[in-house]
């Protein structure tokens, strides 16, 4: 893993949509995106940047279930708002969280994943370890799948709505297998409520109990960081 550890936040963003925009400059066309705090800063650099994404496609992570996607807490308004609506792809999937099976819908997602291999999947990191909406003890070879969300990742989530009751139980997510196919993995991780996670995962040892740990098992991972972790300062 290639850990790049920054003490200034605006230089790691400016690192990472430069990152992004040589990928596109070197051809890559498909990209898995992710949601959450963590990205909004990338994102703000990438609309505010020349970068255009309109042969690109994107696929993202995950959706809560049950949710409108005109919701303005749903992660396909999230996406519009943040990227899509400054910077359109020429198509962006999102998995439908209120669709009428969301078993299949999840089918769907995961075959379309399949057929459309990403040159970069964009990764944050949860509290406690989860990758997308893969909540610890979810299995490695998992495909795209509805799991349901653990108290912690709800409260950690609460933030974004009204009350931790408005939070969904559920999520249509990318399985820890589909996040592995992608050639290139970026994660972010920033703040101090993220060291127990990145501490675990450069620790080396791969448990299905912390899932971001499977990313010691990938070829290609850039960490961008704002935490000293121990492999980071030797
Ligand atoms: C959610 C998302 C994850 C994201 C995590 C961290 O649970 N499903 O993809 O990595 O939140 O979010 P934040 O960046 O807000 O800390």
């Amino acid at each position: 893993m290639d850990i790049r550890y920054f003490d200034d936040r605006t230089a790691l963003y400016t690192a990472v949509s430069e990152h992004f925009q040589q990928a596109v400059a070197n051809g890559a066309t498909t990209f898995g995106l992710a949601t959450g705090g963590t990205m909004e800063p990338l994102y703000e650099n990438l609309r505010n940047s020349d970068v255009d994404f309109s042969t690109c496609t994107s696929f993202n992570l995950d959706e809560y279930a049950g949710i409108d996607k005109n919701s303005p807490h749903s992660y396909y308004t999230y996406m519009h708002e943040q990227l899509f609506n400054a910077k359109p792809f020429a198509a962006s999937y999102v998995p439908v969280g209120d669709a009428d099976d969301v078993d299949a819908e999840a089918r769907k997602y995961e075959a379309l994943l399949q057929a459309n291999k990403r040159h970069i999947q964009l990764l944050g990191v949860g509290e406690n370890g989860h990758i997308a909406f893969n909540e610890p003890g979810t299995s490695f070879d998992s495909e795209t799948h509805v799991i349901e969300l653990t108290p912690s990742t709800r409260e950690a989530n609460a933030r974004f709505f009204s009350s931790l009751d408005e939070v969904p139980t559920h999520a249509v997510t990318m399985g820890i297998a589909s996040i592995l196919d992608a050639d290139e993995i970026i994660l972010i991780a920033c703040g101090e409520n993220k060291r127990q996670a990145m501490e675990a995962l450069v620790d080396g040892n791969v448990t299905v109990e912390v899932p971001v740990s499977i990313l010691n098992n990938h070829p290609n991972v850039v960490i961008y960081t704002d935490l000293k972790l121990p492999v980071a300062v030797k």
